[in-house]
């Protein structure tokens, strides 16, 4: 039998609009659920992680080291500090190269070039090569690649001493 008295209707509107949000949320949570399933699990060592690069010893001054797994050189420059230089090209994000006989990264897309601190040296690239956080740890060298740093040219405070 029917009910029509206006505080019934409005408990009826009340469960419906309950039940409405209780199945939206468990929409939602059914969705977040899949989401997380299926982003990449970052493992220790792998792009987007801290990557142990190695110890400081291994790097000899003034060398450029390609570190594959983080996607990063790694640059001990002349006096002993280091740069953990991204790969990407700051132009169209092409994967630049280490060319150790003209001493620069060179970008095989549109030929941009870049010194060993990552700093243009022929445009179109408009701003030097992006870097990686470096942090050492009793001789170990630990590279954070989540988040590359821009910058618009080299600065001496960029570098990471021993
Ligand atoms: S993407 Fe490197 S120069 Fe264009």
């Amino acid at each position: 039998m029917e009910n029509s008295n206006p505080a019934s209707l409005s408990r009826r509107s009340f469960l419906h609009l309950a039940y409405a949000a209780l199945g939206s949320l468990a929409f939602l949570e059914s969705g977040l659920i899949l989401f997380q399933y299926l982003q990449p699990r970052l493992g220790e060592g792998e792009f987007g992680s801290k990557i142990k690069a190695g110890l400081v010893n291994d790097f000899p001054p003034n060398s450029v080291t390609h570190i594959s797994n983080g996607r990063f050189f790694l640059v001990r420059l002349a006096e002993g500090g280091f740069l953990a230089v991204y790969q990407r090209c700051t132009h169209l994000g092409c994967t630049v190269s280490w060319e150790m006989a003209q001493n620069k990264f060179i970008c095989p897309c549109h030929s941009s070039h870049f010194d060993q601190q990552g700093d243009v040296e022929n445009p179109p690239a408009a701003r030097a090569l992006d870097l990686f956080a470096i942090e050492i740890i009793n001789q170990e060298i630990w590279v954070d690649t989540a988040k590359p740093l821009s910058r618009q040219s080299f600065a001496p405070s960029q570098i990471t001493y021993p």
